[in-house]
């Protein structure tokens, strides 16, 4: 079954609970790593919780957010078997799920609108990836 991590650092963690939100109203069950508030914590901490949880299973996807998404980017992307992709638009957000079967979205909260975040986490849920010759490339990573 497909099952869905989110977390975040102090800098994420306002757009993380908006994101909550957003599955909650789309009924989307996920399982939220933390943190609980915006204290000031280290993004790496959070990556690996994450990235080790969506690893285990192909069917698992981790939603990551900091300020910009590119420390929870590359820690995630430190693990075997993790494909983060880290998102500005919406061609980037598609193509990582079409191409590279990404299996954690990164986000910067501090880079990106809200309505833009909400519209990557829904495209990168939705979009299937394509298989064929995207599949040999992956196994090559
Ligand atoms: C925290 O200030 C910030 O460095 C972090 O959220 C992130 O942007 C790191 O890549």
């Amino acid at each position: 079954m497909k099952k869905i991590f989110i977390s975040s650092d102090h800098a994420g963690y306002k757009l993380k609970e908006l994101i909550k939100l957003y599955l909650d109203k789309k009924k989307i069950l996920f399982t939220d790593l933390g943190p609980e508030n915006d204290t000031k914590v280290d993004y790496p901490d959070y990556a690996h919780n994450v990235a080790n949880k969506v690893k285990i299973n192909n069917n698992h996807v981790g939603i990551l957010v900091c300020g910009t998404g590119t420390g929870m980017n590359i820690t995630a992307n430190k693990h075997k078997n993790i494909r983060a992709a880290q998102c500005f638009n919406l061609k980037s957000t598609k193509l990582s799920r079409l191409h590279n079967d990404a299996n954690i979205i990164t986000l910067g909260s501090r880079l990106l609108t809200k309505k833009n975040a909400l519209n990557f986490v829904s495209v990168f849920l939705k979009t299937k990836f394509e298989g064929g010759r995207h599949s040999k490339r992956i196994k090559k990573i």
